[in-house]
């Protein structure tokens, strides 16, 4: 059963059922209540304390509309589709419980900044949860890093063999690239956290309103100045999912090397039976499927972005309807950064580092390669030599299907008389990795340093 729209005077028909159902955003704004009804109280108060409204109008609505929450919140109101938004399904609750007064709320206010506030509120607190995931992935990682300290696996570039590395050194990279979005988040709310609400549908209004006084009740750090801007903008909702695509990037390469690592190829972890699946055909299977995915809900959230830039592209100001469909990304994006930040904390936290296979990795192969060059040139020889002169000992190896810990000294004599048997130290995965000097480097020293800083951080960090 449709209403009468609170807006339908100068209409001499309804708008058509049609219509109503392709327009209606209530299916997934009515997720929005909670911050209408704060945003309309806050409203409320202040046009009983300017003096529009009565105290006693104002009581009236604020108690109603604490009313109209309960009944959402124990299903008592139902926000059905016979609305065209969470907006006007309130306001006509209101007007249902109060008589004419409800009407009185929406004086000096527009549903253009009632909803831009409304969405700012909604991220606001987004970002905070967000932020508080971010810090609780960030903590399991430094507790595997302190955990997995002292062992050593094979760096990558290429995904070829490099160079020996830490493993906490690996995982420490990822708290650095969180803390970014972290930052990142933070700075967005800086500008987020700014109240539209009183620029009205694009104009201003005649009320004598304290918009700053809005702004103060609902924590905001100012209002958002030009009453234009104020309902045009959705920079806000943008630079938060770009933070989050950033986020679910970071996601998807840990996701990556989760699967990667927990292949039989590499089989450098061992992903918890309670967050891998089995293959309905092939029994022997074990597949990371949580994290491939996050790798794959990745692909949502940059969907999303893309999504509202399009909207935004090239629409006129101020509000155009077209805004609207900024509802469901916003709403997507949020629940699958979410839902992607706590999964990777759980594998983590079930995943089994497998030291021994990892190390064993180091010695079948090349990685110290560059050890060697760094020795001839400690020794004098100009570097561009000293990597050929490796080089040509590499390839002599891969010839005799060998690797360097089963050359001898006479051998590395034929390439360089500047080899003395203590070449064999350098080439240790270990001492590679105690070797190096610069700083935020694998070494044991650097790595510890890391591992120091960031206990110290997080510390004083809300984390879920
Ligand atoms: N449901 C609308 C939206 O989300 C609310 C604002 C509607 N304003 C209007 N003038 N039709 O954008």
């Amino acid at each position: 059963m449709s209403h009468q729209a609170l807006w339908s005077g100068r209409f001499k028909e309804p708008l058509s059922a049609i219509a109503l159902s392709f327009s209606s955003s209530i299916d997934l704004d009515k997720q929005l209540y909670q911050e209408d009804i704060a945003g309309s109280i806050a409203h409320v108060e202040m046009l009983s304390a300017t003096r529009i409204l009565t105290a006693a109008e104002g009581r009236r609505i604020r108690t109603a509309l604490k009313v109209i929450q309960k009944e959402i919140e124990t299903g008592k109101l139902k926000l059905g589709d016979e609305y065209e938004d969470v907006h006007l399904a309130i306001e006509q609750r209101l007007i249902q419980k109060v008589g004419a007064i409800g009407g009185k709320l929406h004086t000096g206010r527009s549903r253009n900044d009632q909803v831009a506030l409304d969405e700012r509120l909604y991220l606001r607190t987004a970002v905070k949860e967000i932020g508080k995931l971010l810090a609780q992935l960030q903590r399991v990682l430094l507790y595997k890093a302190e955990k997995h300290f002292g062992a050593l696996m094979p760096g990558y570039t290429h995904l070829q063999r490099a160079q020996p590395i830490m493993v906490s050194h690996h995982l420490l990279a990822y708290i650095s690239m969180l803390e970014r979005d972290y930052d990142r988040l933070n700075d967005c709310l800086k500008r987020m956290n700014k109240s539209p609400l009183g620029a009205a549908a694009l104009a201003g209004t005649s009320f004598p309103i304290d918009r700053h006084k809005v702004a103060r009740k609902l924590h905001f750090d100012g209002i958002v100045e030009n009453s234009i801007d104020a309902v045009s903008d959705r920079d806000y909702l943008i630079e938060f999912v770009s933070a989050c695509s950033l986020i679910m990037m970071h996601l998807s390469r840990l996701a990556e090397e989760m699967v990667l690592w927990s292949s039989k190829e590499f089989g450098f972890v061992q992903i918890s039976d309670a967050y891998t699946t089995g293959s309905s055909i092939m029994p022997q299977k074990k597949n990371p499927d949580m994290a491939e995915l996050v790798r794959g809900k990745t692909g949502r959230v940059y969907g999303a972005l893309v999504n509202l830039l399009t909207i935004l592209k090239a629409l006129p100001l101020a509000y155009n309807r077209d805004m609207q469909e900024d509802k469901m990304p916003m709403f997507d994006v949020v629940s699958t950064t979410r839902q992607c930040l706590f999964i990777v904390s759980h594998i983590l936290i079930h995943t089994k580092f497998d030291r021994q296979r990892m190390e064993e990795e180091l010695r079948n192969d090349f990685l110290t390669a560059t050890e060697i060059a760094d020795y001839l040139v400690r020794k004098g020889v100009p570097f561009r030599d000293a990597h050929a002169i490796t080089g040509k000992i590499v390839s002599h190896c891969i010839d005799h299907r060998m690797y360097l810990g089963n050359l001898d000294i006479e051998t590395l004599h034929t390439f360089s008389r500047e080899f003395d048997p203590d070449i064999f130290d350098y080439m240790l995965p270990h001492k590679s990795v105690e070797q190096k000097q610069s700083a935020g480097s694998t070494s044991p020293n650097e790595v510890k340093k890391q591992i120091v800083h960031w206990t110290r951080v997080l510390k004083g960090r809300r984390a879920l």
